[in-house]
């Protein structure tokens, strides 16, 4: 593992500078690294060109820039793999749920988004072995949906204990867009630390739908979307870990061929993630993903059922 530096490490980021960075939460390397500029002079009072230098110099630091393709196929060789505990979903997604991208739940509700996140939080628990990544998860709630006690049953499905499991998951309730965006900044200070490896946002979107209604406010909220992707896109990239988030499906009646319903979040969204699976649900406990937008594989979906014990394979559900 890289060795891990302090802000004063950073070319150009004296004492005063990396004080008022660790005040405004940005206290590690990586949290530097991926800030924007313009957030950067307002919290440390740089000017434009300080500011873009000390973000460069971090990224140098870091090992972020240019580099042949030769070494992106060998980063890419580091891609890590979190089972979703279904075969028929890792098969969809090839071995499941891919680091160093993001994934994105689509569905209306009761579609199992919520509870395939919950699934994740203890998979990415499980070693390498066992399709999980030996790491801990981390969640930012949007909705107020996250519930332990899915956890807990999920856990002992695998035959894990469950305090543990509990333990390894790092949650936070976001109780707007801008807080939302302030737990993903904190976020990178907690990854190397805490070894995470997957990081959930469940649901990207509410906040900005409720916060930002109507045509004239589309322009604000896709720009602030935008932002906050490419904050989760580099995180994804920088730490070689998983990011899923989950996106709400949106009618519109203007519609008058194909199907009146899309995903929420428009292209910023489509462009946004790297995978993008669409729940819709079936028979009773039986749900349906399929993956769309991929640019890996083809156009395809499969079967899953929710229990008690989280989602499994159709077959084993007599
Ligand atoms: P929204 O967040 O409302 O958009 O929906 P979602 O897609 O996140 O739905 P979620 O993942 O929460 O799925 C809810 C469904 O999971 C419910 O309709 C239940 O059928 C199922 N479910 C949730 N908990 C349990 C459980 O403990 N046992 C069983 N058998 N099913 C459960
Ligand atoms: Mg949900």
């Amino acid at each position: 593992m890289a060795v891990k530096h302090e802000l004063e490490d950073v070319e150009g980021v004296g004492p005063a500078t990396a004080e008022k960075l660790r005040e405004a939460g940005i206290t590690s390397v990586e949290a530097l690294a991926v800030t924007p500029t313009r957030t950067l002079t307002e919290i440390a009072e740089l000017t434009e060109e300080k500011a873009s230098v000390i973000t460069q110099n971090a990224r140098a630091l870091l090992n972020i820039r240019f580099t042949t393709a030769k070494d992106v196929l060998s980063k890419r060789a580091n891609i890590g793999f979190v089972t979703t505990g279904t075969k028929a979903i890792d098969n969809l997604l090839g071995r499941g749920i891919e680091t160093q991208a993001i994934t994105e739940l689509i569905g209306e509700y009761g579609s199992g988004k919520t509870q395939i996140c919950h699934e994740l939080c203890v998979t990415v628990q499980l070693p390498v072995e066992q399709g999980g990544l030996g790491a801990r998860a981390l969640f930012i709630d949007t909705e107020g949906t996250f519930r332990p006690e899915r956890i807990m049953n999920i856990a002992k499905n695998f035959g894990l204990d469950p305090d543990t499991i509990l333990g390894n998951i790092i949650y936070a309730r976001a109780y707007n867009s801008d807080h939302q965006m302030l737990l993903a900044d904190e976020a990178a200070n907690l990854v190397v630390p805490n070894n995470v490896r997957l990081l959930v946002v469940d649901s990207v979107i509410t906040h900005l739908r409720s916060e930002y209604p109507g045509r004239e406010a589309l322009a604000p909220r896709q720009q602030k979307l935008n932002k906050h992707l490419h904050q989760l896109l580099r995180m994804s990239d920088i730490y070689n870990m998983a990011v899923v988030v989950t996106n709400q499906i949106q009618s519109t009646p203007d519609t008058f061929f194909g199907n009146p319903n899309k995903p929420a979040g428009g292209n910023i969204l489509a462009h946004g993630t790297t995978y993008r699976i669409w729940l819709r649900k079936s028979k009773e406990s039986r749900r349906i993903a399929r993956i769309i937008d991929s640019p890996m594989h083809p156009e395809s979906e499969c079967l899953f059922a929710i229990t008690t014990d989280g989602i499994i394979d159709v077959e084993e559900t007599k």
